[in-house]
C-alpha cells in the first residue's frame, strides 16, 4: 500500500502550484530544482505553473542510507545567475532542515531578491532549522519515505507513489 498514491500527489502538487500562481502574480520567478531527489516532484509542480518563469538546477549530496550525514555538498552549481531574482528552491523532502538552510543562506549571499523553500513533504518532529519553510505539500512523520524522485541509497526514485519504508523489527 502506498502511503501517498499518484492521485494524492497529483493533488498535494496542483494545490502548491496554485499558491505559488497567486503569489508570484506578475512575477518572473526562477525555481532553483535540487538534485536529484525533486526532479519528479520539480517536473510534475512546473507544468501547473502558469506565471512566467525560469526554471534551473542544483545538485547537492548530503545522504548515505537512512541517516544524515549532516555534510551538505554542492555537486553541480546554478547555471542561472539568482541576482536580483525571486528564487523559489524546490525540494523534495526537507527533514533536519539542514540542507535547505545552507542552500537558501548561499542564495541570500549570491544577491537573490527573494528565497521561499517550496518542498513536497515536510518532517516537523525532525526539522531543526531557525527559518520558514515557506510552501509545503504535506506534512510527514519522522518516516523514511522512498518513491516519487525519494530514494533509499539511489534506489526507489521511478516508483509513482510514495512508500513509507517499515523500520527494522
Ligand atoms: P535535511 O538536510 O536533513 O533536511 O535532509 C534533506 C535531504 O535528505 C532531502 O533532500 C532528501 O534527499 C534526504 N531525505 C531526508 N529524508 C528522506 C526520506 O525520508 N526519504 C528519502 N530521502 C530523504
Ligand atoms: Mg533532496
Amino acid at each position: 500500500m502506498p502511503y501517498l498514491s499518484e492521485e494524492e500527489l497529483s493533488k498535494i502538487v496542483s494545490k502548491v502550484a496554485s499558491d505559488i500562481n497567486v503569489e508570484y502574480a506578475g512575477k518572473c520567478p526562477l525555481f532553483v530544482v535540487v538534485l536529484n531527489g525533486a526532479f519528479v516532484f520539480g517536473s510534475d509542480l512546473i507544468k501547473k505553473v502558469t506565471v512566467d518563469c525560469e526554471v534551473s538546477f542544483l545538485r547537492v549530496s548530503s545522504y548515505r542510507g537512512t541517516a544524515s550525514t549532516g555534510e551538505v555538498k554542492e555537486m553541480m552549481p546554478v547555471g542561472t545567475d539568482v541576482n536580483g531574482r525571486d528564487v523559489i528552491l524546490v525540494e523534495d523532502i526537507v527533514d533536519t532542515g539542514r540542507t535547505m538552510g545552507d542552500i537558501k543562506r548561499k542564495m541570500a549571499e549570491a544577491g537573490a531578491n527573494s528565497v521561499k523553500i517550496c518542498t513536497l513533504l515536510f518532517k516537523p518532529e525532525a526539522f531543526q532549522g531557525n527559518y520558514k519553510v515557506d510552501l509545503v505539500g504535506t506534512e510527514i512523520p519522522d518516516r523514511f519515505v522512498v518513491g516519487y524522485g525519494l530514494d533509499y541509497d539511489g534506489l526507489g526514485r521511478n516508483l509513482p507513489s510514495l512508500y513509507q519504508i517499515k523500520p527494522k523489527l
